[in-house]
């Protein structure tokens, strides 16, 4: 596992992406923070060395990578296990890991034993939870137990089933004041960031005005603090519906299924693998293979 350089050389840590907040009240623009997920090591090495700031092992894992209808399948496990990986691939990034569904749901106790194993066992420097003003108690104990908090309000995809859809949060006056006082409790429970999710852009622009700690905006438009995007939708390996908030870099699925194709082309015509692609035995070896054996009968 690569060593990972200490504060103040070039590692991006929670200070750090709390300090964003004021240099970009005093008008520093390219202090904007920069998040996408990661679920493998050698995705978040490329992350990583492009200069991402917060590498999010997301639960939407669950969706892009396990292929499940929603996030609430993923476990506490599945967590741990594509943590791991992500942080034997990071060097310079703040590695977050998401609290899946049914993690923080049961106990206090069992909420802070479930955080502290994302950190101990898959090298998790700090822990998102989705929600708000419920969310309180839970923050204030895991940032008490030295585990630095994200918090995620506005659409909670774990909170699929209740809201009966991934739809657009805060859309009339009372919802918007709702996702306002989340964002103020989540801030006051103690989290260093806040993750706002699918909302106007004029309410995330509030928000991010109101609060002292940055805002990570996805669907909450450009006037957040920082921005994250799930990598498989940022270089459309995403097969699903694409949300009107993604914007694709590049269509690694076309390059992927070309590739592919023209692989199974070459084996099957023979043009895979070459003379070149081959490993040869030593002419010596050949030589003595050809000769024919005294005890051979043909
Ligand atoms: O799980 C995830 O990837 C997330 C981001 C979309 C913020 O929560």
């Amino acid at each position: 596992m690569s060593v990972r350089p200490y504060a103040g050389n070039g590692k991006v840590t929670v200070p750090d992406i709390v300090s964003r907040k004021s240099r970009l009240l005093s008008q520093l623009p390219e202090s904007r923070i920069t998040c996408v997920t990661a679920y493998d090591y050698p995705t978040a090495r490329l992350l990583d060395q492009a200069g991402v700031d917060i590498l999010l092992v997301g639960d939407s894992l669950g969706m892009v990578v396990l292929g499940y209808d929603s996030t609430l399948p993923v476990t506490v496990e599945d967590m741990i296990h594509h943590t791991r990986a992500v942080s034997r691939g990071t060097r310079r990034a703040l590695v977050v890991a998401d609290m899946p569904y049914g993690s923080f749901h049961v106990s206090l106790e069992e909420s802070v034993r479930n955080a502290v194993r994302l950190v101990k066992e898959g090298g998790a420097e700090a822990v998102k939870v989705e929600g708000g003003e419920r969310r309180i108690e839970l923050i204030a104990r895991l940032v008490q137990a030295e585990i630095p908090v994200m918090g995620h309000v506005g659409l909670t995809p774990q909170s699929l089933n209740a809201l009966g859809g991934f739809q657009v949060q805060g859309k009339t006056t009372d919802a918007a004041r709702q996702v306002e006082r989340d964002a103020r409790a989540v801030e006051a429970a103690g989290a260093f960031a806040v993750v706002l999710e699918s909302m106007p852009r004029e309410l995330a622009a509030r928000i991010t005005e109101k609060l002292l700690i940055p805002t990570i905006g996805i669907g909450a438009g450009p006037d957040c603090d920082g921005q994250v995007l799930v990598f498989h939708d940022l270089v459309g390996f995403a097969t699903e519906h694409k949300p009107k908030f993604v914007r694709a870099y590049l269509d690694i699925s076309t390059e992927i299924s070309r590739a592919v194709a023209q692989y199974c082309e070459d084996v099957r015509s023979g043009r895979f693998p070459s003379d070149a692609e081959s490993y040869h035995s030593a002419t010596e070896v050949r030589e003595r293979l050809s000769a024919r054996q005294p005890t051979e009968s043909r």
